[in-house]
């Protein structure tokens, strides 16, 4: 028998559909514009989509076969497949990282319900009021817990997969039409040219590292959340296909969210670089301008709840995974410590936005306020140091040669010089591009 009890995916579009709806979330149309905001433009878009393609790809590649060979959690697919007692800490980097991403996803994630609640019963409590009022904060962030946590116990098939098989054709087609209606705003050409006609002289060692970090949090990757999920696919499925797939949707969806709001944002007279609330304060301007405006934002703010869904589900499994496996937990005893856990990590994001002046003012290493910290910290430093040493464990100790073999179980004959091509993408040009951008970030090239 290839599959255990731990549960599989129930067809091969499904697992496509899973992984995907764990890269398309808040990701994409949340933190994507609000760090090309940051990061000045078309200029840093171009990094990230290189990004995407020479480091994302193979290292997607590389976490779905770890998981596929060992149908284990990240912390026992390192030690299946090592003797050394090193390799587990980086499955620990991911449990511990899936819990502190899920701390301030979730925090967003209930902003969008807020907004759901807030289009259904008017209020006149703007945007600024809403996420600066603790008692709002903290309810919304806890409702989108709990409704992560009622997928997770779920179980994969029925839970995570039912989910995720309508939400992007519908995300999709609200986004094509909010483009369309967004670009006949007055002045929005200032904001195409922003997004799209490139200026090299806005890229930096930081906007490299920011690109770096936006993949890999864009591709759910560098925690082991695609060592999970691969551990649930059938040695049938086609990982380089799938893998494909799941990284064109999602860039798909990131380049046309930045077409959805740049144009809009300059149209509208707003600051690009104005951090984690960029989407929130921008979009209900568009809204209200827009005739039927207060039912498409509650179609897209519905459709945005599901993809941030179908995130934090995935997010929550790894730690859950981890448990189950290694300490031999029930789920729902796994998913209530961790989802408490997440709770408490979480309290000081929500409360960042305005609730506690010295969590909103705070700056450290360049970030202001908490939750732009902990998303800084999270995903641009802890996301690329997992991806590193998932190239290092994948290239060096199991060996790319295992590791094809493993992936050749369901492409057929095909593609000989595509492995080629990954094995030197993972061995070298992957850790050494990695490495490069933190020594240069800690100054090391002066
Ligand atoms: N990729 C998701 C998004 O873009 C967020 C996410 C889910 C994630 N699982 C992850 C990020 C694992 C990093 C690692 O919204």
């Amino acid at each position: 028998m290839e599959q255990n009890e731990r549960g599989v995916w129930g067809s091969r579009l499904g697992f496509i559909l899973a992984a995907a709806g764990s890269a398309i979330g808040l990701g994409n149309i949340w933190r994507y514009p609000y760090v090309v905001g940051e990061n000045g433009g078309a200029a840093f878009v171009l990094v990230y989509v290189t990004c995407v393609l020479v480091i994302g790809l193979p290292v997607l590649i590389a976490e779905l076969s770890l998981g596929r060979r060992t149908t284990l959690n990240p912390v026992g697919a390192f030690r299946s497949l090592s003797n050394s007692k090193a390799w587990p800490w980086v499955g620990y980097l991911g449990v511990a990282t899936g819990v502190g991403i899920l701390s301030f996803y979730l925090v967003i994630a209930g902003w969008t319900l807020g907004y759901i609640v807030r289009t259904l019963i008017p209020t006149t409590e703007d945007f600024t009021q809403f996420v600066a009022n603790p008692v709002e904060e903290l309810g919304y962030f806890l409702g989108f817990l709990c409704l992560t946590v009622i997928v997770v116990l779920g179980g994969v098939e029925k839970g995570i997969e039912r989910w995720s098989k309508f939400l992007m054709p519908a995300l999709f087609v609200l986004l094509l039409s909010l483009i369309s209606y967004n670009l006949t705003l007055e002045g929005s050409s200032a904001g195409v040219e922003f997004y799209l006609k490139p200026d090299f002289s806005k890229i930096h060692g930081s906007t490299i590292l920011a690109a770096l970090g936006q993949a890999f949090f864009s591709l759910s990757l560098g925690m082991g959340t695609m060592i999970t999920y691969g551990s649930y696919i059938s040695k049938r499925e086609n990982i380089p296909v799938s893998a494909t797939a799941v990284v064109l949707s999602d860039t798909l969806i990131a380049l046309l969210a930045g077409l959805m709001i740049f144009p809009a944002l300059f149209s509208v007279g707003m600051e690009p670089s104005q951090g984690p609330a960029l989407v929130f304060n921008v979009l209900p301007r568009v809204f209200e301008l827009m005739p039927g405006g207060a039912f498409i934002g509650l179609a897209f703010f519905v459709l945005l709840a599901i993809a941030a869904l179908t995130s934090t589900v995935s997010l929550l499994e790894v730690p859950v995974a981890f448990l189950v496996d290694e300490r031999k937990w029930s789920r729902k005893k796994a998913v209530s410590i961790i989802a408490a856990a997440t709770f408490v990590v979480g309290i000081p994001s929500a409360l960042s936005q305005g609730s506690s002046e010295l969590l909103t003012t705070m700056q450290v290493a360049g970030q202001t306020g908490f939750l732009s910290l902990m998303s800084h910290l999270f995903s641009n430093l802890s996301l690329p140091i997992g991806g590193f040493f998932v190239c290092i464990f994948v290239g060096w100790v199991w060996g790319t040669k295992n590791a094809v073999e493993e992936i050749k179980l369901g492409t057929g004959e095909t593609a000989q010089r595509i492995f080629w091509g990954w094995e030197l993408l993972v061995k070298y040009v992957c850790p050494l591009t990695i490495l490069i951008v933190f020594l240069n970030i800690f100054g090391v090239f002066g």
